[in-house]
């Protein structure tokens, strides 16, 4: 080393470049997720650390001033200084100039998410500071992160990737002298797991903080105890709402500042008005059969449910649209609000505001909030044969939801032409992290889906449920962008007023597994603890069930110690069992299925199911598991199908035969090659090693992979005369979703299922299922290295004997003493 150093001085040079960056390959796509950095050697020489530093801010400073002098450069000014953020830059770079944590409010639009980060890094490279500072600014969706930072590259008349980047799960643009960071939060959670002081981070933003996501609770417990052992680090956090003084207390009592924002009125409109100005009768009868037709229910069970369901719907339809006064109508609780269900009888009625809209109203684009990405895509399909709003002359229809591709990101943003009107349908994230300005005209449909869990069960619920008046009044307001606004809000009023103020922070509403293997790893002590410094504490209840899980799965030991499994888990970002999956996949090499099985499950279902064509599309995806008996066996083959056909030039007409996206396909393989350069990184795949076998001859191991990743969803199968008799031990009964493969065969012939996921819907409903012998349960179910083989076995014997399967205990016994021989021989 000595010897190579003492040849080489100008090298020493380069890695202190690298040393001040702790990445150095400008604009590159980085495929890690921010965790795996390599250590870069550090030069101590500060004279010299010094000089280039200087040198450095000379550059950015030169650059910024040629830039702002620019003609566009002018121009871009003029419009950021328009920005109602701009009025208060002094005061914030003072604010935080003396003091270490600042919270903003402001109205959606004003300026909060380009123009205060971008204040920060001017005014550090005016003062010549610039190449020494570096922020880091989060954001909930990946969308977000990355039109932001696209955004903010062009008012810096820069390509993204050089002093402004950003950095989202497995994908990034980030350069040498990026100096301003958009990421998603959780790549800042990951981040903490390696560099636990932020070291060399100046500024963090945290944005969208009023969304109350799980990980910026998270992220605000760990910086609120980072602070005092950082003095110089700063800390803004952004709100859209004016719930500052929470946000304010809990950093003890932290500066707040207001952005007063100028917005049009908007015209608020509710149901009764809708139909009275569109002259739009809703007949209950009619609308409800369309929703039997749409779902083909299989089993007498689901049927029966559907019955009652119905009744219910019609009931509060009737109640709520036949009776004339509508203010004579009252919701005793918000329970019969749940009833009452727009996003499926709403279609027809959104059509018809929609052709309302273009036929009569002032031009003005139209923002339509959708539940979800499904819903979107089912009324696109819709809309697009109707006559007025399927005319690409007259309107131009797109989508945007969290996973869309960029280049149909960007025409969202853009202004069609020749009087076109553009129509967004989206889901709530356009509710405050995107702004589409010219937007005049907003349908709301009143619900969003949002995850929920049981904790008394134990069951995660995802349902389209009501939103709050907060987001509700966020909706109208993206109505008054540039001029006074109409909102069509599908709901009567009194409905709104039985709204609750705010939604339920997310850490109160969902599974914390992942969240408690983080806290793990990040060394930050008892979880239960812990997470009872958190702004409002999660149910003791669901702290407990996450503990347990995760020493079921074998992440925890006894004494919620981390095991070696728990902290390879943590390195991954995907959960906990599917993380297992990769890695038990790697162990037994079976990888490649494996990849394919998580990342699908992590993206999303390749199978499309539309809904006029449901038994074309079941039947087209039964094929890929004739002898299976897997949904995610299907997924493989599928896959595996759809890389052939890409070989020879025909994936798009495979997709179309076999009703499979091509996009979700595309990014599968994507996320695929990232899961395997991660392998790679944390040493459980052989750097050497480039492909790996195929799934033919090893399906059983690919089944026991899935087994032991998926592991205690199991419930047992008896196949009865007519239908398929399914329990799981805390819910008892349970049922197939209808697009399962297993959904549709007359007989299973395996005494397990092991599913990916339940979710309470009027029933519990298992989503992706993989049968299993008895022999795989038994081996692969659960944690052996918990209490040994006997200990696993006793846990076992919960379930054999609440299945009524003693018998199974003798396999098991079986198995062992062949197991033990076995071991003994070798
Ligand atoms: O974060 P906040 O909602 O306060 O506003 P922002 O995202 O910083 O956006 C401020 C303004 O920048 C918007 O009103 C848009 O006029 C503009 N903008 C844009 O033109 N294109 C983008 N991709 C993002 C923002
Ligand atoms: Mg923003």
């Amino acid at each position: 080393l000595r010897a190579h150093l003492s040849q080489k001085p100008t090298k020493r040079l380069g890695s202190f470049d690298d040393s001040l960056h702790r990445s150095s390959d400008a604009g590159s796509i980085h495929t890690n997720d921010g965790i795996y950095e390599k250590p870069v050697p550090r030069i101590h020489n500060s004279v010299v650390k010094e000089k280039i530093l200087q040198r450095r801010s000379l550059e950015l400073r030169n650059k910024q001033e040629d830039w702002q002098g620019s003609p566009d450069g002018q121009r871009m000014l003029e419009f950021r200084r328009s920005l109602p953020a701009f009025k208060e830059k002094d005061a914030f770079l003072k604010v935080i100039s003396d003091n270490q944590v600042i919270v903003v409010s402001g109205e959606t639009g004003c300026g909060k998410t380009t123009q205060l980060p971008q204040y920060i890094l001017e005014s550090e490279i005016e003062a010549g500071r610039g190449a020494g500072c570096n922020i880091i600014c989060t954001q909930p969706r990946r969308i977000s992160a990355m039109s932001v930072s696209e955004r903010v590259a062009a008012e810096r008349g820069e390509k993204l990737g050089e002093s402004v980047g950003y950095k989202v799960r497995l994908e990034g643009m980030k350069g040498r002298d990026t100096r301003l960071l958009f990421c998603t939060t959780g790549v800042l959670l990951r981040r903490l797991l390696v560099d636990r002081t932020l070291n060399g981070v100046t500024h963090v933003v945290v944005d969208e903080i009023h969304e109350r996501g799980m990980n910026e609770d998270f992220l605000l417990i760990v910086l609120k105890e980072l602070l005092p052992r950082r003095p110089d680090l700063r800390l803004i956090l952004m709100s859209a709402t004016l719930n500052a003084e929470l946000f304010s207390s809990y950093f003890d009592g932290a500066p707040t500042m207001h952005i007063p924002g100028f917005t049009y009125p908007v015209r608020a409109r509710f149901l009764e008005d809708i139909l009275e100005v569109t002259g739009y009768r809703l007949n209950p009868y009619n609308q409800i059969d369309d929703y039997g037709q749409e779902k083909t229910w299989k089993m007498q069970k689901q049927a029966l449910a559907f019955r009652k369901r119905k009744s219910q719907i019609a009931s509060a339809v009737e109640d709520a649209l036949e009776v004339a006064d509508f203010n004579g109508y009252s919701l005793r609780t918000r329970e019969s609000l749940s009833c009452w269900c727009p996003d499926s009888l709403g279609f027809n009625l959104i059509e018809h505001v929609l052709s309302h809209i273009v036929k009569n109203e002032r031009p003005g684009a139209v923002l339509v909030f959708m539940t979800g990405w499904d819903d979107i895509n089912s009324l696109k399909d819709k809309l697009q044969t109707h006559p007025l709003l399927g005319d690409p002359s007259r309107v131009l229809l797109l989508a945007c939801h969290g996973s869309m591709a960029s280049t149909e990101q960007r025409l969202i943003f853009e202004n069609p032409e020749g009087g076109v009107r553009k129509i967004v349908l989206a889901t709530n994230m356009a509710e405050t992290s995107i702004t589409i300005n010219d937007v005049v005209f907003v349908v709301d449909c009143g619900k969003a889906k949002e995850t929920s869990y049981d904790a008394l069960n134990n069951t995660p619920c995802l349902l389209p449920s009501w939103i709050s008046k907060a987001a509700a009044r966020q909706r109208r307001g993206r109505a008054g962008r540039v001029q006074p606004g109409e909102c069509y809000h599908l709901y009567p009023r009194c409905v709104y007023d039985a709204f609750a103020d705010y939604q339920l922070p997310e850490l109160l509403r969902t599974p914390l597994q992942s969240l408690c293997l983080q806290i793990k790893s990040l060394q930050l002590g008892s979880i239960s603890e812990f997470l009872a410094r958190a702004l409002q504490p999660p149910e003791p209840l669901s702290v407990q069930n996450a503990v347990e899980y995760l020493k079921i799965i074998g992440a925890l030991d006894d004494n919620e110690n981390l095991t070696v499994l728990g902290r390879k888990l943590s390195m991954l970002p995907v959960e906990p069992k599917l993380g297992k999956m990769l890695i038990l996949g790697a162990i037994f090499n079976c990888l490649d299925p494996i990849m394919t099985v998580v990342a699908g499950l992590s993206v999303r279902d390749p199978f499309v199911m539309p809904a006029d064509k449901k038994d074309l599309a079941e039947s087209a995806k039964a094929q890929f598991s004739a002898r299976d008996y897997s949904d995610h066996l299907a997924l493989v083959r599928a896959y595996e199908g759809w890389k052939e056909a890409e070989a020879q030039q025909a994936g798009y007409e495979y997709c179309w035969r076999n009703f499979l996206s091509s996009q979700t396909l595309r990014a599968i393989d994507s996320l695929r090659k990232q899961f395997f350069y991660l392998l790679k990184d944390i040493g459980l795949v052989d750097h050497n090693s480039e492909t790996y076998s195929r799934l033919s001859p090893e399906e059983h191991l690919v089944r026991a992979v899935i087994c032991a990743g998926l592991f205690p969803g199991v419930s047992s199968v008896v196949n009865k005369d007519k239908s398929i008799a399914l329990k799981t031990m805390e819910d008892g009964q349970v049922l197939l979703y209808g697009n399962s493969v297993n959904g549709s065969v007359p007989k299973i012939p395996y005494p397990w299922l092991v599913f990916n996921e339940k979710v309470k819907v009027n029933a519990v409903f298992l989503r992706d299922s993989t049968g299993i012998s008895d022999s795989v349960l038994l081996l692969f179910g659960g944690n052996v290295s918990r209490g040994g083989l006997d200990g696993h076995l006793k846990m076992l014997g919960g379930y054999l004997e609440f299945f009524m399967k003693p018998e199974l205990a003798n396999t098991y016994l079986r198995l062992k003493g062949e197991l033990e021989e076995l071991i003994q021989k070798k």
